[in-house]
């Protein structure tokens, strides 16, 4: 199916602890967020994608994608929530319909595989409400107590780590995102607030290696992917 694209991007990666916005780092020869829009500009089925982008951002500019005509421009909200909405919103301003596929994925997730977005295309496409690449959690999980020791060992296969892309209708998004937001519930993830609206999203098994780059190990781990 044809599909939209956001790419929340306003973030200042403070756990990352570089001396720039996290997305701006390199991978090889490239920025994280030139790798990430790659994947989605080499796909033929992509309508348009919108970046949010911070005011104070100066790197931006700076990047070779900036002149592709696909790609617009949104400006990002305190939260990750607030950044996807605007993104949304700008899409409808492009002539995006609400019935349309958008896709939501992280600036700082660099190594999605173009096999693992035409697998979430594919599977999803006659989906009423959408879903997301997700992955089973390969570790035992602990439940701990304020002072640090277990309190339980829940069922592991029960559990998935929630990944992006994450492929939702659009008008459906925009009235999930805009009312968790209003309700000032915690919205760490599009999934999150289509739960809230009462929805339930398909999670579609996607490679483990999708990972956002969250901490200073994350980005040495691709780098050493990549050789
Ligand atoms: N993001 C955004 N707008 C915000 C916060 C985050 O667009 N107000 C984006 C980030 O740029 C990133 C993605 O959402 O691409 C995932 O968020 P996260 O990993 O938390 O990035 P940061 O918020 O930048 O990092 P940190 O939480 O460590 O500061
Ligand atoms: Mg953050």
């Amino acid at each position: 199916p044809s599909f939209w694209v956001v790419i929340p991007a306003a973030g200042v990666g403070a756990r990352m602890q570089a001396d720039r916005p996290k997305q701006y780092l390199r991978l090889g020869d490239r920025t994280l967020i030139e790798h990430t829009l790659d994947c989605f500009l080499d796909h033929p089925g992509l309508r348009g994608l919108v970046v949010s982008l911070s005011a104070a951002d100066g790197y931006w500019p700076t990047l070779a994608c900036a002149a592709d005509d696909r790609v617009n421009l949104a400006a990002g909200g305190a939260e990750r929530a607030n950044s996807v909405l605007a993104g949304i919103k700008r899409l409808v301003a492009l002539g995006a319909a609400d019935g349309d596929w958008v896709l939501v994925h992280d600036a700082a997730r660099p190594n999605l595989a173009h096999s693992d977005l035409a697998r979430l295309l594919e599977s999803l496409a006659d989906d009423p409400v959408g879903g997301l690449l997700a992955v089973p959690v390969r570790d035992t999980l602990k439940q701990v107590g304020p002072d640090g020791r277990v309190v339980a060992t829940p069922d592991r296969s029960l559990y998935w780590q929630a990944y992006t892309p994450q492929m939702f209708r659009l008008g459906m998004l925009r009235e999930a995102l805009g009312g968790a937001l209003a309700a000032g519930i915690p919205v760490t993830d599009e999934a999150s607030a289509m739960e809230w609206a009462g929805h339930a999203p398909r999670l579609i098994e996607g490679r483990a290696d999708n990972i956002k780059v969250t901490r200073p190990e994350d980005l040495d781990w691709l780098t050493g992917l990549r050789g």
